[in-house]
């Protein structure tokens, strides 16, 4: 089977391009990731990404007259490298509708809390803020929605009395590290179904 190229979208730290591209590098990951996305020219990510030997595509939203259009440009590049499969890895942008559509099931997100709590930019500190035991982190496909596609993994994470938010979200990012490339795994292996919006093993008596 040919090696499956991906295309990370980044537009900060970039801590799980890092991850994911280590785990590329361990050979844990069987992908290549041909590009490097950003809406941000100054994201550390591209310098992480460059460092790697990366190819980087830095479009400024300013440039374009609408979500639409820029979501075209970026679909253009994204053709052009045959890239199978999307990872929103900080990507601070909300996808277009038809952009969805192009990559439909083939776009994939981490969010820093388990949805549907806690959706939207602010999830760790809303969560910390809210009091809740536990939180966690959640990978899903990307619908027209925000933070709302079908659930690939979500893995728990609890809140201790001793925690601030900073140990919190050091938590939780680890937690992101380690499952981001798993479920990158999982999805390239054509291993999952989607049935409605649940994500289940390809072998799950349920398919049908
Ligand atoms: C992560 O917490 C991720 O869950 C959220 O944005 C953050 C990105 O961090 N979507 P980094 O740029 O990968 O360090």
């Amino acid at each position: 089977m040919p090696m499956k190229t991906i295309a990370v979208f980044v537009s900060g730290n970039g801590t799980n391009l890092q991850a994911i591209m280590n785990a590329v590098v361990r050979g844990a990951l069987k992908a290549r990731i041909a590009l490097v996305v950003s809406d941000k020219k100054d994201a550390f990510a591209l310098k992480r990404a460059r460092r790697a030997g990366i190819s980087t595509l830095f479009l400024d939203p300013k440039d374009y007259r609408d979500r639409r259009a820029y979501d075209a440009a970026v679909l253009r590049h994204l053709k052009a490298q045959e890239v199978d499969l999307i990872v929103l890895a900080g990507f601070m942008r909300i996808l277009s509708p038809s952009f969805v559509r192009a990559y439909r099931n083939r776009i994939l997100n981490i969010h820093p809390a388990l949805l549907p709590a806690f959706p939207g930019e602010r999830a760790i500190k809303d969560a910390f803020r809210y009091g809740v035991g536990v939180t966690g982190v959640t990978v899903h496909f990307v619908d027209e929605e925000v933070d709302h596609g079908p659930i690939i993994v979500q893995e728990p994470v609890r809140v201790l009395a001793t925690d601030t938010m900073e140990s919190l979200e050091k938590k939780i990012h680890k937690v992101e590290h380690r499952i981001y490339p798993e479920a990158i795994k999982k999805v390239l292996s054509g291993g999952l179904i989607l049935k409605g919006r649940r994500v289940l093993p390809a072998s799950h008596p349920e398919k049908t």
